[in-house]
């Protein structure tokens, strides 16, 4: 993971030869990227225009895409400057202290990544209503992300970090940090920042493409530590701790858990949507699955049925696809309309 660049001083309350401490260190030296800088020297203006020049179904595809990230950057730094960041103070973990440090520096950057989305989206794109007033931190998300079930992968991610900060039980932190790092960042941003790198082909929008060169650097350490978190679990499992047990048996459910939802995202890549950007359903999913075999399989040792996961992306998709989406959105943002306490006539969009 982290190369030793051992430094030649040390303290007494940090440990300087810690690898959380050097992907601390990692953080603040290249996580030190500006998003008001990065507005300045490269502008919003070609990405409006740009924008303007597309297609309506190519917005919305694109639309929807950075919905489910702007729900889940926002939801990411919330769980990260309170319960992850509780939660990695543990006495159960190695290097708490340091572990601790990190969580600063993904806090920081999590918090970048919503600035950038939220300000982009609003800037560059034609005005939608994101009801954020209503406090998204507390469910009310983007309607598209809400109408289509992504944001149950969210509200999971919510319970599971709270849980892991009030127990700090080893395989409660497991499971909260199979759903953040593992299936949040490592699957789901994964494979979203993959299209998005492949938009250039279609749509010249240079300050989306910048700034997810950043975003996908920081979730590069983010992965990182969530992985080498969980092998610290499973090394202590395996060495037959009475605490850890169930540890890898947890990995494993937390996946087969949030699979469905996560095949949700994958919505917005399907035919459903008229795919106007090629995104291409069926190289998403292999993407995803080879990222779950990777990460899964191959680093953390566990075993994976590959097929059973596959299967139950494909009878989730079978199941969305049958769904009439313009009428679960008008539902939702009906429900986001009553909540704001606004008559709806029928005739608003
Ligand atoms: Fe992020
Ligand atoms: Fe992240």
């Amino acid at each position: 993971m982290v190369e030793s660049t051992k430094p030649s001083y040390s303290g007494q309350r940090v440990d300087t030869d810690d690898k959380w401490y050097q992907l601390f260190q990692k953080g603040v030296e290249l996580g030190t990227w500006n998003v008001e800088k990065l507005f300045d020297e490269i502008g919003f203006k070609q990405d409006k225009e740009t924008w303007e020049s597309l297609e309506d179904d190519e917005r919305a595809q694109i639309r929807y895409l950075l919905s489910g990230f702007l729900d889940g950057e926002t939801e990411v730094a919330g769980d990260a400057a309170t319960n992850l960041s509780r939660a990695m103070g543990a006495d159960c973990l190695e290097g708490n202290r340091q572990k601790e440090m990190f969580m600063t520096m993904l806090t920081l950057t999590e918090h970048k990544h919503t600035q950038f989305l939220d300000i982009y989206m609003n800037e560059v794109m034609d005005d939608r209503d994101n009801y954020a007033e209503l406090d998204p931190r507390k469910g009310t998300r983007v309607p598209i992300v809400q109408a289509t079930g992504l944001g149950e992968v969210f509200e999971h991610q919510g319970l599971l970090t709270a849980k892991a900060a009030q127990t700090d039980d080893p395989v409660d932190i497991a499971r909260a940090a199979t759903n953040y790092h593992l299936n949040v960042e490592g699957i789901l941003a994964r494979v979203g920042s993959t299209a998005i790198s492949r938009l250039p082909e279609r749509a010249n929008l240079p300050l989306l493409n910048y700034a997810f060169k950043f975003i996908s650097t920081d979730e590069g350490r983010h992965i990182t530590h969530g992985v080498e978190l969980l092998k610290e679990l499973l090394e202590k499992e395996q060495a037959g701790k009475p605490a850890y047990q169930g540890v890898e048996e947890n990995i494993v459910s937390t996946l087969y858990e949030d699979v469905p939802y996560m095949a949700d995202f994958a919505y917005m890549y399907t035919d459903a949507v008229g795919d106007p950007l090629d995104f291409d359903i069926d190289s998403t999913l292999m993407r995803g699955g080879n990222l779950i075999d990777g990460m899964y399989n191959e680093t953390l040792g566990c075993d994976i049925d590959y097929m059973q996961v596959m299967d139950n992306v494909s009878d989730r998709y079978n199941e969305i696809s049958e769904w009439d989406l313009e009428s679960r959105l008008e539902e939702q943002e009906r429900h986001y309309q009553q909540k704001r306490g606004v008559a709806m006539d029928g005739g608003d969009d």
